[in-house]
């Protein structure tokens, strides 16, 4: 191809000079370029042109050379080089134009406009081409992207493209990179640079999709990703191991479990009779009876992110028999372990009085954690009849202290949410007083008063 191509390059410098001899330009004006020619940057597979504008060319040809292979490309609009992406388009006046179509990598280079007099006069343009990156598909990631807690892994990137590709390394949800080394310790870091992401030591909180972005400058930028998994033994926790809930009412006990692979989870009932032992993974549990969902029983598990959830055992409209001990269990293929809740019964003093709202409220009253139940154990003071009262129902007492100063700040407020008669408007209640002393208030007024009074009543 080469030897060829000096070949004609010879073959076509002695017919320039043959030519040239043959019809010397009478005129004293030489052929004279207008324009410089360009310089391009060109993606890969797509199409450019360079521009040669000369004046006075006469009976000179243009020919355009690739002058780092010294290939001749085309004399006029005569195609030399047998490729087919090359073409030459001359409108007729002073302009040619050498077209590349499809750009290759290997058609960067400099590009020569020439014209053949003696000396010959000539002028270059450059031409680079550049490639979008690209990620490689490696057949080794696939199997790494699993590691046990504790363990290594190694994520591998390999990017193509020119200019070479960056290659940076960042989670998907944004949260940092965890790098350990034996020297450095931990490092935290949002984006991590290189092909190879190195994970020592992962801890489950490493678990996720984590992206590599390849770039060069040259778009689009490409990204790719993988997920992590991290393996580890199931881990319950549980807040509340003693939960206190009258009878009648409905009780929620919660079990939080970390596991990867996702475990098989399990409420069990001891009830004191019946004690079924499991053996699995080479662990002895007292379980109890396994609680299936219905009527009384709601399960229910709540995702709270790649590796924990949450699992919920509602009892519903609880009794007597109902109290006692509850287990969840969590199963996966490293281990099984489990966590016990102690149920029992909250004792209620007797209200002393009736008020329409006491009969009402028992019965709707809803789970406590521990930690409320102290709180919940000091509000049985006599005064506090109503303490069953629901938790949004607590609610009107703290916002009691807005109806009273509306009411007292404007006697009869314009655009108020007032059916309030007018003559009822200047309540007196204090609003602390109006909670404590409420059973003592009598309902002297009509309207919303009445109202008011009533919902301090069932507080
Ligand atoms: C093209 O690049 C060369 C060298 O990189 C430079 O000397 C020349 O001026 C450039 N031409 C144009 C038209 O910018
Ligand atoms: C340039 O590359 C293209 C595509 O890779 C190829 O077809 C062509 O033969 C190459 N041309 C030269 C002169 O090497
Ligand atoms: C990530 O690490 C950087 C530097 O180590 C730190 O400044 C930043 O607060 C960390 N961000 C998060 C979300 O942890
Ligand atoms: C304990 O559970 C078993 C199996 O469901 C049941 O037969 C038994 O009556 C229960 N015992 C008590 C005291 O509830
Ligand atoms: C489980 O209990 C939590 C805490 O009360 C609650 O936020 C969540 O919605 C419950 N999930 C289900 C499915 O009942
Ligand atoms: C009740 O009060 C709690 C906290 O005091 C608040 O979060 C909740 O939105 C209130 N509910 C209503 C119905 O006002
Ligand atoms: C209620 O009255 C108190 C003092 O009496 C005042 O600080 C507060 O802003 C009032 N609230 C409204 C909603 O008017």
């Amino acid at each position: 191809m080469a030897s060829q191509n000096v070949a004609l390059c010879v073959l076509i410098a002695v017919f320039l000079h043959v030519s040239l001899g043959q019809t010397p330009p009478k005129s004293e004006v030489l052929p004279e370029f207008l324009a410089l020619l360009e310089n391009h940057t060109v993606t890969q597979g797509r199409d450019v042109f360079f521009t040669c504008v000369v004046n006075h060319l006469q009976s000179y040809k243009v020919a355009w050379i690739k002058s780092d292979s010294r290939a001749i490309l085309a004399i006029h609009t005569h195609m030399v080089a047998h490729n087919p992406r090359l073409s030459v388009t001359h409108n007729g006046h002073n302009t040619w134009k050498l077209h590349v179509t499809n750009v290759q990598p290997n058609d960067s280079g400099t590009y020569m406009c020439q014209v053949n007099t003696d000396p010959m006069r000539s002028q270059t343009g450059h031409m680079k081409v550049v490639i979008p990156p690209d990620i490689m598909d490696l057949d080794d990631t696939a199997d790494s992207l699993t590691a046990e807690e504790n363990g290594d892994l190694r994520l591998r990137c390999r990017a193509t493209g020119n200019p070479k590709p960056v290659v940076i390394w960042r989670r998907e949800d944004g949260r940092n990179i965890t790098l350990r080394n034996e020297h450095q310790g931990i490092k935290r870091m949002p984006t991590y640079e290189g092909e190879q992401l190195h994970l020592r030591g992962i801890q489950r909180q490493e678990m996720g999709s984590y992206l590599c972005i390849a770039s060069n400058g040259v778009p689009p930028t490409v990204s790719k990703r993988y997920y992590v998994n991290v393996r580890f033994k199931p881990l319950i926790k549980v807040t509340n191991q003693l939960v206190a809930a009258p009878v009648d009412s409905d009780v929620l006990l919660q079990c939080y479990v970390e596991s990867s692979p996702k475990a098989l989870n399990t409420w069990y009932r001891n009830n004191g009779t019946d004690k079924i032992s499991t053996e699995l993974h080479l662990k002895t549990f007292t379980l109890g009876v396994k609680l299936l969902k219905d009527e009384k029983h709601d399960i229910s598990e709540v995702i709270i992110n790649d590796y924990a959830y949450q699992l919920n055992l509602t009892i519903r409209r609880l009794d007597k028999s109902d109290f006692g001990t509850y287990t969840c269990s969590a199963e996966n293929a490293y281990d099984i372990t489990a966590a016990s809740i102690r149920l029992q019964e909250l004792q209620i003093p007797k209200p002393t009085i009736t008020s329409p709202c006491n009969t009402e409220v028992i019965g709707k009253h809803a789970w406590r954690k521990p930690t409320e139940k102290k709180k919940y154990e000091s509000d049985l003071t006599p005064k506090n009849v109503g303490h069953t009262t629901p938790i949004s129902r607590r609610n009107s007492s703290s916002s009691l202290p807005n109806i009273v100063n509306k009411s007292r700040n404007s006697v009869f407020p314009a655009p108020a949410p007032a059916p309030a008669p007018a003559h009822s408007a200047p309540t007196q209640l204090d609003a602390q007083n109006g909670v404590r002393s409420s059973r003592d208030l009598q309902l002297r007024h009509i309207g919303l008063a009445v109202v008011v009074l009533i919902i301090f009543n069932c507080d």
